[in-house]
């Protein structure tokens, strides 16, 4: 019997086009032999087709799994997820609870902090907040500072700010993305991903560095100069590796993701201290995306890649079976 699987994906997000691209591949990877696939396209404005599914236990009868090829606001915080909870299908990747707080670039380093994971200071402001927000981060973290709307994707509505007023422009334009309001001190050094897959024992690829065309890796460094450029494996002492990946997977089991997650470090330069910047829950999944890149380069090839992440959707799935849900 084939595994008949609903590839949910494109989404009102800004990461839309690259779903497309992302589901495409996860598509053409799956064996026809083994799965019959369905799709399940969310245009932009939210509308899906040829149908949506349905909120309710048994209403999706041709479902097995749901793979989720959805990336950022709608898809991976937590949303659509709850849908899927709701139908009671098993889905690829993140609950609700893991997706939403790794979407929050706050509460997901509260979490990692409570774990001792290493995270760089950071600040929340909220967007009406009172008097001279910028002068009171200035006082506390020094230049250069990122700010960060708290929920997004694709460095959309994040800057540099490298003076008082360039800290002032950066909160206005955060603002105008999100009420929460994150700044960081910048870390000057480097950029690395680090893939991660399992549920209850989950394991870290190889990682990768990223090095980034402009000031950081913005919008246009992701997706349109196409100058970006990434070092697989990353020319970094052994012990090093050794940690990231370790980091990598507490990170993972900290935020209580399950079946994949890509952890993204910094590492700077005049301490060499590591900083878990973020995870993200339904990381890239084009044929060129760094995730499945990772893991092929660590022995687990894009197909069985696939394969693998079914079979832990199944097995989340079964184990919540267990649960009771009511007296
Ligand atoms: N604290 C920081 N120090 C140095 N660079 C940072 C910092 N935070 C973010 N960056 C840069 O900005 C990019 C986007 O930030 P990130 O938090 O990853 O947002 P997104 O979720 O949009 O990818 C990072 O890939 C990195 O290049
Ligand atoms: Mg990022």
């Amino acid at each position: 019997m084939k595994t008949r699987v609903a590839v949910v994906y494109g989404g009102r997000s800004g990461e839309h086009e690259i779903s497309l691209l992302s589901a495409e591949a996860v598509i053409a990877a799956m064996s026809p032999d083994k799965y019959e696939v369905t799709r399940y396209l969310i245009d932009k404005e939210g509308h899906w087709s040829p149908r949506a599914i349905v909120p309710e236990p048994g209403g999706n009868p041709e479902i097995d799994v749901v793979f989720p090829v959805l990336h950022g606001t709608f898809g991976e915080d937590g949303t659509v997820q709850g849908l899927f909870e709701l139908a009671d299908l098993p889905y690829v990747g993140a609950n609700v609870l893991a997706s939403a707080l790794s979407m929050d670039k706050d509460v997901m380093k509260r979490v990692c902090r409570e774990q001792g994971l290493p995270v760089v200071d950071w600040m929340v402001l909220e967007r009406d907040g009172e008097g001279s927000a910028a002068a009171d981060v200035a006082a506390k973290l020094p230049f250069p500072i990122f700010v960060k709307p708290a929920n997004l994707g694709s460095s959309v509505g994040i800057s540099k700010a490298h003076d008082l007023a360039e800290l002032e422009a950066a909160l206005k334009l955060a603002a105008e993305y999100d009420r929460k309001i994150v700044v960081e001190r910048g870390i000057e050094g480097r950029e690395f991903e680090c893939g991660v897959l399992g549920n209850e024992n989950p394991a870290a690829s190889v990682p990768c560095e990223v090095l980034p065309s402009r000031e950081f890796y913005d919008y246009e460094d992701k997706y349109e100069l196409n100058l970006a450029k990434t070092v697989l494996p990353p020319v970094l002492p052994a012990d090093e590796i050794v940690e990231m990946r370790r980091l990598a997977v507490e990170c993972f089991k900290a935020v209580g993701c399950s079946g994949l997650g890509r952890v993204d470090f910094l590492r700077e330069t005049a301490t060499g201290k590591l900083f878990i910047n973020e995870i993200n829950t339904l990381p890239g999944f084009t044929a060129i995306s760094m995730y499945p890149k990772m893991w092929e380069y660590t022995g687990i090839p894009y197909g069985q890649l696939i394969d693998r992440l079914i079979e832990l959707a199944m097995e989340r799935f079964e184990q919540k079976k267990a649960t009771r849900f009511t007296r």
